[in-house]
């Protein structure tokens, strides 16, 4: 798919003197003080506003935060923290201005942070008015956002149909190739890990997936529905039982491939969800019927560890455990560390992921970290995103 890529405008001294709009995703992990806990997407976000300011750009750089009520502004959904961690990073203040739809005073060679966007009205039903105003604010607008790429809303998708110019940033640019290209290709066995509370959110990945890989690693709530599938009993665990039959069907097309989904052997399990509740490793077979599962379970760990070492291909998006809590975190610490010790390419994507990997200090043994969570689940499904939509389509026009 070809775009327009913002590092071609700059290579062509195009963008000395220019109003230069920013949509990156600075939508980061934070505790309930506020304070930034995992800081990947900012630091991601800096080449492109890097390569803008050398470019003698005046540059306006905006996100989401969570998912605000549009025209309800409170403080806890401020990009503040996020511009201080980001004036820390560049050495520089990071000025964020709050009400900014209808004007930005920004100079060459200056940086500005636009308050959370999904703090105006029409943001998330993409209105037209919203983004003929955001268009008109810029020159070039760059499309820096990889992990909202897959929504179409008025900073991501209108501004890039109204923009003078419209384009890819570098981050963008960067993950649809790693992932497409790691992808086209792999080299096998091909070994997916799926993981997180619920199969609902991720039944088309698996359904994708299953048609893919040579192994499908379930993990979390997730693992539970297909335990549930398996015939094993799962006591008050988390699962949704309407989709027993859509997790057999999964089992079925990976079988049909002479792939498999392999099920827990054993698990821990504890009787509350709490950190310090007590932890007990079962049989997968004896689940009770009062049991929570919160992990899988040494031997399930062990399995799947070898499972990892001898992949060619990785793909990982989400732990399998509640590995925020210590008792419950060994099988997580035990995939993360199988796979830095693999020898295969891994791919890791997700906010829990990158959590876990930072958690467990793999990030230089992790092939590529995504900053994408639903993007990157796109992706690999061989979905087209809006973001690369729209952008072709600009190209084109051009
Ligand atoms: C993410 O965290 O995956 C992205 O920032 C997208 O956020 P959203 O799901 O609220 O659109």
């Amino acid at each position: 798919m070809k775009v327009l890529r913002f590092s071609d405008l700059v290579a062509a001294g195009q963008v000395k003197g220019k109003r230069v709009f920013i949509r990156a995703d600075l939508n980061v992990p934070q505790d309930d003080a506020g304070a930034i806990t995992e800081d990947t997407r900012i630091r991601a976000s800096l080449p492109c506003i890097r390569m803008a300011l050398e470019a003698g750009a005046a540059v306006m750089v905006t996100s989401h935060l969570g998912r605000p009520t549009e025209g309800e502004f409170k403080p806890a959904d401020s990009l503040a923290p996020v511009a201080a961690r980001m004036g820390e990073l560049l050495g520089r203040p990071v000025p964020v201005v709050a009400q900014w739809v209808d004007g930005v005073q920004v100079a060459p060679g200056q940086l500005v942070l636009l308050e959370n966007c999904r703090l105006n009205k029409g943001e998330k039903k993409n209105s037209e008015e919203l983004s003929r105003k955001m268009a008109a604010l810029c020159d070039i607008f760059v499309h820096d956002a990889f992990g909202t790429a897959h929504r179409a809303e008025a900073s991501t998708y209108g501004i890039a149909q109204f923009a003078k110019v419209a384009c890819a940033g570098p981050l963008l640019a960067a993950e649809i190739d790693a992932i497409s290209q790691a992808l086209a290709n792999p080299k096998r066995p091909l070994l997916a890990i799926v993981a997180g509370s619920k199969v609902s959110t991720k039944l088309t990945i698996l359904q994708s997936l299953a048609a893919k890989v040579d192994g499908l690693v379930v993990g979390g709530g997730i693992a539970n529905t297909f335990m549930l599938a398996a015939g094993l009993p799962i006591g008050k665990s988390l699962a949704e039982p309407d989709l027993v039959g859509d997790a057999r069907a999964v089992m079925a097309a990976m079988k049909s491939r002479g792939a498999e989904v392999p099920i827990p052997v054993d698990v821990v399990v504890a009787k509350e969800f709490k950190a310090d509740a007590s932890a007990a490793v079962k049989a997968a077979s004896e689940v009770a019927t009062d049991d929570l599962i919160l992990d899988i379970g040494p031997k399930t760990a062990a399995l799947l560890a070898d499972k990892l070492k001898a992949a060619g291909t990785i793909v990982w998006n989400g732990p399998v455990g509640v590995f925020e809590f210590e008792a419950f975190a060994r099988g997580t610490e035990a995939v993360a560390r199988a796979i830095a010790a693999s020898s295969a390419f891994s791919i890791a994507g997700g906010g829990d992921t990158l959590a876990a990997i930072a958690k467990y200090g793999i990030e230089r043994q992790v092939g590529y970290i995504s900053t994408g969570g639903g993007a990157f689940l796109e992706v690999l499904e061989g979905k087209t995103l809006p973001a690369f939509e729209i952008l072709s389509r600009r190209a084109a026009q051009n």
